[in-house]
C-alpha cells in the first residue's frame, strides 16, 4: 500500500491505494482553515489527523499541495510568519515591479516561464523584502506548503526537497537549466535563501523515522496530470477553489501576454497551464446571494434559457489573474427590472465556465492545437448545471472522470512510483468517465468577452 496526500488550500485528504493498481483502500479528510495567508501549523494538524494514522500500513507516501505559497523559516528551523498563499494579490506591485526589472513580460517569461503574477512565490519574497524586512532578514529557508509538510516527514531533518513541478511556480526556477536560477531569487529577497533539492519523481527524496519511503512530492495541478495520466494533445480542466486548464508538453512553453503558465509537471516533461482565482467561489457568491444551496442553484440556472436573457457576470470577484487584474471586482451586466434569480443564477455557471473557455483559447493559441474535447475534475462538475451548461459553454465534449481523488491519486502514483525504482510510473488502469455533449452557444461567450474587454481599463 502506499499514500497519496492532498494538502489543499481547504484541506488535507489522505488516501491510501494498492501500488499495484491504484486501487482505493481509504480516503480520509480534515478540513484546515483556509484564507489567504495561515500559519503552516494549521496544515501540519489537519495532517496529523487525516494522514499520520495511515503511515504505519503504507511503504511509501507522497504529497500533493497547493502551488507557491511562501513559507519562511528562520535559521533555526522556525516559520517566521504566517506563509502567503497563491489566493494573495498583495504582491501585485511588487510582481510589476520584478517583471520591469527582468525587462518585460516576455522576458519574465522566457526566463522564469510564466509572466510573474501575484501568485508567484518570488513575488511574495520581495513584498516581504519590502514590507516586513526584519523577517526577511530573519528568513534562511524558503519552502513550498507541501515542501514543508514533507520536511516534517524527514527522519533527517537537515534534508529538504521539492519537485520540478513545484520549483517551476516559485519564479525562481530556470526552464532552461531545468533548476533553480538563484539570481533570480536574490533579485526577489535580496539574499539567496537556503532551497530544497528538487528530486526526480522516480527517485526516493528521503524517508520517515519508521522507514516509509517518501516521494518527493508536487503541485496539485501536476499532481491531478499525473494522477489521470494525462498526455500530450489531452486536456484538463480542474473546477476548484481555481479553475485551472491543462495540458502535458515536451518541451517547455513561454506565453509572454501571461494567460498561460509555462510550468514544469510530475513526469520530467512540461505542464502549460492556464489558472484562475475564481471559480468555484463564482457558485458559492450566487448562492449567498441567491439565499439557495447547491441543487436549488442548479435548477434555477436550468430553469433560465442559455445566455441568461442577456445577464453576463464578470466574475473577477476577488482580482483576478487570468487575465491579470489583481484589483478587480466583479461586474454584474444586462440588468432589467425582468431580471430573474434564474438567470443571475444561469449566469454564474456560465461565467465560471467562459472563463475556463478563455483559458483553453489561451492553451490552443501556444500549442497551436484546437482542444475539441476536455477532461473535467473537481467539486463543481458535480452540478447537474454543470454538465449541461458546460458542453455548450465550451463548445465541445465533456468528459467527467468517476468521482475521484485527482490530485492526492497522482501523489500516490508518485509514492508507488518511488518505489518502484522504475524509470516509468506505474500503469493504472483509468477511471471510468461519462461523456456529456450538447448544442453549442458561442453567443454566451461572445457576450461575455464584449463585457470582459469593457471593463479591461476599470482597474
Ligand atoms: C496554480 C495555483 C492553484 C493552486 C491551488 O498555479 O495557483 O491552482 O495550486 O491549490
Amino acid at each position: 500500500l502506499v499514500l497519496g496526500v492532498d494538502s489543499s488550500t481547504q484541506s488535507c485528504k489522505a488516501l491510501v491505494v494498492d501500488a499495484a493498481d491504484g486501487t482505493i483502500v481509504d480516503l480520509q479528510q480534515v478540513a484546515h482553515p483556509d484564507g489567504t495567508e495561515v500559519d503552516p501549523s494549521a496544515w501540519d494538524k489537519a495532517f496529523a489527523e487525516a494522514a499520520a494514522p495511515q503511515l504505519s500500513r503504507v511503504k511509501a507516501v507522497a504529497i500533493g499541495g497547493q502551488q507557491h505559497g511562501m513559507v519562511c523559516l528562520d535559521a533555526e528551523d522556525r516559520v517566521v510568519r504566517p506563509a502567503l498563499l497563491w489566493n494573495d494579490t498583495r504582491s501585485a506591485p511588487q510582481a510589476a515591479e520584478l517583471i520591469a526589472e527582468l525587462g518585460g513580460p516576455e522576458e519574465s517569461a522566457r526566463r522564469t516561464g510564466s509572466v510573474l503574477v501575484p501568485s508567484i512565490t518570488s513575488t511574495k519574497l520581495r513584498w516581504l523584502a519590502e514590507n516586513e524586512p526584519e523577517n526577511a532578514q530573519r528568513t534562511a529557508t524558503v519552502l513550498l506548503p507541501h515542501d514543508y509538510l514533507t520536511w516534517k516527514l524527514q527522519a533527517d531533518s537537515r534534508r529538504l526537497v521539492t519537485d520540478r513541478s513545484e520549483a517551476s511556480g516559485t519564479g525562481y526556477f530556470s526552464p532552461q537549466l531545468d533548476g533553480w536560477d538563484t539570481e533570480l531569487v536574490e533579485m526577489a529577497l535580496g539574499k539567496v535563501p537556503r532551497l530544497p533539492e528538487i528530486v526526480a519523481p522516480e527517485a526516493a527524496a528521503g524517508e520517515t523515522a519508521a522507514g516509509v519511503i517518501l516521494g518527493a512530492g508536487m503541485g496539485d495541478n501536476a499532481a491531478a496530470a499525473l494522477g489521470l495520466d494525462l498526455q500530450p494533445g489531452q486536456v484538463l480542466v480542474s473546477l476548484g477553489t481555481s479553475g485551472v486548464a491543462s495540458t502535458v508538453a515536451e518541451a517547455p512553453v513561454a506565453d509572454p501576454t501571461g494567460m498561460v503558465a509555462g510550468f514544469a509537471d510530475a513526469t520530467g516533461r512540461w505542464l502549460p497551464i492556464s489558472v484562475t482565482l475564481n471559480c468555484a467561489r463564482i457558485l458559492q457568491f450566487a448562492r449567498r446571494l441567491l439565499g439557495v444551496d447547491n441543487d436549488r442553484l442548479a435548477e434555477l440556472a436550468l430553469a433560465a434559457p442559455a445566455g441568461a436573457n442577456g445577464t453576463v457576470l464578470l466574475p473577477y470577484l476577488d482580482g483576478e489573474r487570468t487575465p491579470n487584474r489583481p484589483n478587480a471586482r466583479g461586474t454584474l451586466h444586462g440588468l432589467t427590472t425582468a431580471t430573474t434569480p434564474e438567470d443571475i443564477a444561469r449566469a454564474a455557471f456560465e461565467a465560471m465556465l467562459c472563463s475556463v473557455a478563455d483559458e483553453i483559447q489561451a492553451l490552443d493559441r501556444l500549442t497551436a492545437r484546437p482542444t475539441t474535447s476536455v477532461m473535467m475534475i473537481g467539486g463543481a462538475t458535480r452540478s447537474p448545471a454543470v454538465k449541461e451548461i458546460a458542453p455548450a459553454v465550451l463548445g465541445m465534449s465533456v468528459s467527467l472522470p468517476a468521482d475521484g481523488e485527482y490530485v492526492a491519486r497522482g501523489a500516490a502514483r508518485q509514492a508507488a512510483w518511488a518505489l518502484s525504482g522504475k524509470a516509468e510510473p506505474p500503469q493504472w488502469p483509468q477511471p471510468d468517465s461519462e461523456t456529456h455533449t450538447a448544442q453549442a452557444t458561442p453567443e454566451v461567450l461572445q457576450a461575455y468577452r464584449q463585457v470582459r474587454d469593457l471593463t479591461e481599463d476599470w482597474t
